[in-house]
């Protein structure tokens, strides 16, 4: 932790209200960053809010350009905005491509990829007018080699890594750098899903052991050290690094 590192920087964060959004938000707000939290969950919204002194919270879908749009705009409200992290993000089926329901797939792509793209088109003329700044997005492991159990959630990932190269090579002459983190099983209610999802107790212990196998450290991660790597890339420290997707997997893609 530099507790300066983004004194006084402004910062919307989407999905704040669980997991990995919410430790990015914590730690953004322990090193002095101005926050716009923003989630669907109002309940778990309210209880990264109490955590971070002085953060605006905005409960919408992060889907929907008009809550969106609503949460850039009182996120300026604190100050001219310069950073982006949009953690919010659906697992979506957890089965074959075949066995898919075309509402499940859309409402995935609706929630990750156009969710991620909604933010940084509201956003960036902000970030720009404010003479540049920094996004992280989500993708996933996942976003970077195939997932025989998830499929759509993988496409999704995949799409978000090509986004975020995207907007990276067209805003970089603007002075917005934008990467995402890839993370591999990290301990958080959306990993708790990913088993749940297996059935009866001993399918989601196979699961799990499946999964925990696939990380040569040996373990899952902890949201901690995704957030801390999601600061990183926000920071002025990653001021040469844009258009990266940054595995954070215990060696998952090594
Ligand atoms: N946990 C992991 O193992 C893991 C691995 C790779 C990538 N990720 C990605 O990291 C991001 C955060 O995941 P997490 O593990 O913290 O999950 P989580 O389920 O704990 O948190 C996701 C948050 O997004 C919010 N959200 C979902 N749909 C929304 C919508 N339409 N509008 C507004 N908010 C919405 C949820 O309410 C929740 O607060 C996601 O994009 C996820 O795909 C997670």
């Amino acid at each position: 932790m530099r507790p300066d590192r983004f004194t006084d920087q402004v910062a919307l964060v989407t999905g704040a209200a669980s997991g990995l959004g919410r430790e990015t938000a914590l730690g953004l707000a322990r090193e002095g960053a101005r926050l716009m939290l923003f989630d669907r969950d109002a309940g778990g919204l309210a209880e990264t809010a109490a955590q971070c002194p002085g953060a605006l919270t905005l409960v919408g879908d992060a889907s929907k350009a008009a809550d969106v749009e609503a949460a850039v705009t009182q996120a300026a409200s604190l100050g001219p905005l310069r950073l982006l992290a949009t953690a919010a993000g659906l697992l979506g089926p957890v089965r074959p491509a075949t066995e898919v329901e075309e509402a499940d797939w859309d409402r995935l792509f609706a929630v990750n990829v156009k969710g991620t793209w909604l933010a940084a088109r509201a956003a960036f003329p902000l970030i720009r007018a404010a003479g540049g700044g920094a996004m992280v997005a989500f993708s996933s492991a996942a976003g970077l080699v195939g997932s025989p159990t998830m499929p759509a959630y993988s496409a999704s990932k995949g799409a978000v890594v090509l986004l975020t190269r995207s907007l990276a090579v067209a805003h970089a002459a603007e002075g917005i750098r934008v990467n995402c983190v890839c993370p591999g099983s990290i301990e958080t209610p959306m990993l708790e899903e990913t088993f749940a999802s297996a059935g009866d107790p001993a399918a989601r212990a196979a699961r799990e052991a499946v999964f925990r196998a696939r990380h040569p450290l040996g373990r899952f991660g902890r949201a901690q050290e995704v957030a801390d790597a999601v600061l990183y890339l926000l920071s002025a420290e990653a001021s040469f690094v844009t258009g990266v997707a940054l595995p954070v997997d215990g060696g998952r893609l090594a």
